[in-house]
């Protein structure tokens, strides 16, 4: 980012990368055609370019093309996950969450349990990490589904997806997980990942807003979902609609460029996150590390400050944008629901800031968000 502005807000959207842009122009400007179409060339050009994104997607998580089912980002993925599977169970009407997930998990899970599904939320660990021993303990009979998201949306956790696939495997109960920040930042590789679907979205990883995708595994097990939305019959009768070009286009460019400069970018924002967490704490005391201080994705610095006032803090960081541990902005700021579930304390986790380091971030960005947050708790705190 050019202006004096700093963002570091990369879990909540990331600027598409100028690469994506320039392949997604052409079906803006130049080119037209309906993907379903195929009776022309111009439709069956625009079918084409989906199924070369398609293929990238699929190259890039090591799965087949015809198991990536294009939605319109992570939250309708998770909704067609949960609530297209439940749906289409007469048996097994059981499902397990976790408290830590994000609220496209949490609601459609939610709206499963008034609908007559019986639905465990596990609680998570202080790192917030679900512990593969509980959903083991919580598989009964009737379990149709557990979801357990890759990577934490607020303090960066990874969860063992490995072992949890292996228990859910075991158990013949199939595994879903929303891997809407993992994906393209840290390795996610479907042919040995025990896992039966996946969410993502193009917007996490430099694409555009507005498109996401589900994996739905197709061979051992074979999976089918019921579709949400009635229509045409697209992808495989799982989600109707016309496709979005443009955005397929530049979702699975962006797709191949963020796996394939993974561990460069992986190896690159740690040391920033590095920098930044030391120029902060060598500085101010009272300042605590919220999340796995290991098993975290390579961008997330999540902190706690000591002894100030979380909205006071938020309006002192001029020009940096950061998220803050409250659920919402208004008069009345609740905590957020993944630190309260992780046992973080009120007033600890109201003065929580979360810091989302991404492909554009600098150096020197870095050193004036540290200098930004010293001097505003340091006000605060009447230093
Ligand atoms: C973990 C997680 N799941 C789902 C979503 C929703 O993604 P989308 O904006 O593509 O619907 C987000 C976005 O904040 C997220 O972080």
């Amino acid at each position: 980012m050019s202006d004096e502005r700093i963002y570091l807000d990369h879990h909540a959207t990331t600027p598409c990368d100028p690469r994506v842009l320039e392949v997604m122009w052409p079906w803006y400007a130049e080119r037209v055609g309906n993907a379903s179409s195929t009776s022309h060339a111009f439709g069956r050009e625009a079918h084409d370019a989906v199924e070369l994104a398609r293929q990238q997607i699929a190259d890039a998580l090591r799965c087949q093309s015809e198991e990536i089912i294009f939605t319109s980002g992570a939250t309708e993925s998770n909704n067609l996950a949960i609530k297209g599977l439940l749906q289409g169970q007469r048996q097994k009407r059981h499902l397990i969450i976790n408290s830590a997930e994000h609220r496209a998990v949490l609601d459609p899970a939610k709206r499963l349990k008034r609908e007559g599904v019986d639905v465990t939320i596990l609680p998570a660990d202080e790192y917030g990490l679900v512990d593969p021993q509980s959903v083991e303990e919580a598989i009964q009979p009737e379990t149709a589904l557990v979801s357990v998201m890759a990577a934490n949306n607020e303090v960066g956790t990874l969860n063992p997806l490995d072992e949890i696939g292996n228990i859910c495997r075991e158990q013949g109960v199939l595994l879903h997980s929303d891997a809407t920040q993992a994906v393209g930042k840290v390795p996610v590789d479907l042919s040995q990942l025990p896992v039966d679907l996946m969410s993502f979205t193009a917007h996490k990883l430099y694409g555009p807003q507005g498109v996401g995708a589900l994996f739905v595994r197709r061979r051992q097990p074979a999976i089918r979902l019921t579709c949400q939305i009635d229509g045409g019959g697209h992808e495989r009768r799982m989600r109707n609609g016309t496709l979005p070009v443009a955005l397929i286009v530049g979702f699975g460019e962006a797709c191949r460029l963020a796996v394939a400069q993974q561990e460069a970018e992986a190896a690159r924002l740690r040391e920033l996150k590095e920098r930044l967490h030391f120029a902060i704490i060598t500085e101010l005391d009272g300042v605590t590390l919220n999340g796995h201080p290991e098993d975290r994705l390579p961008g997330n610095l999540h902190l706690s400050f000591a002894g100030v006032d979380g909205d006071a803090l938020m309006s002192k960081l001029d020009g940096l944008a950061v998220s803050s541990g409250s659920a919402c902005t208004t008069a009345d700021p609740e905590p957020s629901h993944v630190l309260r579930a992780m046992g973080v304390p009120e007033s600890l986790s109201l003065a929580s800031l979360r810091f989302g380091l991404g492909r554009f971030t600098s150096e020197g960005e870095i050193d004036r968000a540290a200098a930004i947050v010293v001097a505003a708790v340091r006000q605060l705190r009447n230093l």
